[in-house]
């Protein structure tokens, strides 16, 4: 089994081994996952006692009343410092276990089993938690690590054709911005053959994982793994969280991002063709109609991201390598928007 090892955990690569815990463990999934795998993981694990939770699927449960539903659980079986968490799921259940561990009796380890290509590549890798509020997405939340990563693709079988795109739209975000020989990779990999996913999956988390490393809280190149996101958030919030999968919106995010970078001279026309037929190759959206661009523009401002009312774009640089823009000029901005009208 390959492995990724970070200063404090490690990430396991292959079949789901078999795992124990001295101690009590909670295991946090929801309905549908855990039709559908919560049998396997059980038949891995032996622990003291274990427990398992289901909650409602879906981001609109990514939220306090789900972070409760999980401590109540925790108090109510009687979990202590010495006890684990795990999550089976997706990002959204992720991010809430990372959070739950993090706050129940100040924190306890859990392990993050993640079941989406999204979470496998992205969200189990850089201890990221947390929840959204009316305010907007992740507002709430904790830098908390797991214990481990076990990602094994045998879970994705079972994943919608859509969510499965969805993740790819993060693996090509990390190839533009990071490694160009893995963008070239991608151009010509068939995901349908097992082998080939196994590698672009370990290719993208080592590419997460180094990042992570470097800047694990986001103060440099962390920033990076948001290409793709400032517009994408909005098209999100834009079609009200349900039209578009967080991925879709990040690849059309991705086209608005090149379109800007094109204007800027960081990218060729051939790169920006480049990167459109990649993603229509893995069936994401890259047309999208903006209504109103003055009101897309005030938008940026409801990022979290745009400190001091500064928006930072992250826009390739050729293709393998990018930068960061945070000064740019409204008139370019409501240019680029205008392309979408
Ligand atoms: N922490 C981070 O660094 C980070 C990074 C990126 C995204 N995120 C977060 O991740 C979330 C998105 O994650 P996601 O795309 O995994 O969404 P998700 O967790 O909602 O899963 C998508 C859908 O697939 C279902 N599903 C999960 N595994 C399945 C399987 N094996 N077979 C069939 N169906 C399955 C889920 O029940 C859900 O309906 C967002 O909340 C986002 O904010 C966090
Ligand atoms: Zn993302």
């Amino acid at each position: 089994m390959d492995c990724i090892h970070l200063p404090t955990y490690s990430i396991h690569f292959g079949e789901l081994p078999k795992l124990s815990h001295d101690g009590k463990v909670l295991i946090i999934t929801n309905s549908k996952i855990a039709g559908l795998h919560l049998n396997k993981l059980l038949s891995h694990f032996s622990a003291n006692e274990i427990y398992c939770i289901c909650l409602q699927d879906g981001e609109e449960y990514k939220n306090f009343n789900s972070i409760e539903t999980i401590l109540e659980a925790a108090f109510n079986h009687r979990l202590n410092r010495n006890s684990l968490m795990i999550a089976l799921g997706g990002g959204v259940i992720g991010d809430m276990v990372g959070f739950a561990a993090g706050i129940f009796m100040r924190g306890i380890p859990y392990l993050q089993i993640p079941t989406t290509l999204l979470s496998q590549v992205d969200s189990s890798v850089g201890g990221k938690t947390g929840i959204n509020n009316r305010f907007g997405k992740n507002l709430i939340g904790l830098f908390n690590p797991p214990k481990a990563v076990y990602i094994d693709t045998y879970f994705l079988q079972t994943l919608p054709n859509r969510e499965f795109s969805a993740g790819v739209a993060e693996i090509i975000k990390m190839a533009v911005c990071f490694d160009r020989d893995f963008f070239t990779f991608l151009q010509e990999a068939n995901l349908e053959d097992t082998n080939i996913l196994k590698e672009i999956i370990y290719r993208a988390v080592s590419i997460k994982a180094k990042v992570v490393l470097e800047d694990e809280r986001e103060k440099g190149i962390r920033a990076a793994l948001n290409y793709g996101h400032t517009f994408g958030h909005i098209i999100e919030r834009l079609g009200n969280f349900s039209e578009f999968l967080h991925g879709e919106a990040v690849s059309i995010g991705m086209i608005m991002a090149n379109t800007l970078a094109l204007k800027l001279n960081l990218i060729s026309n051939e790169e920006f063709t480049n990167i459109k037929n990649l993603l229509n190759k893995f069936h994401l959206p890259t047309h999208y109609k903006i209504n109103n661009k003055e009101a897309f523009y005030s938008d940026f401002f409801l990022d979290k991201k745009s400190l001091d009312h500064k928006i930072k774009f992250i826009l390739p640089n050729k293709i393998g390598a990018f930068v960061i823009k945070d000064n740019l000029p409204k008139e370019l901005l409501l240019e680029t928007l205008a392309s979408f009208e």
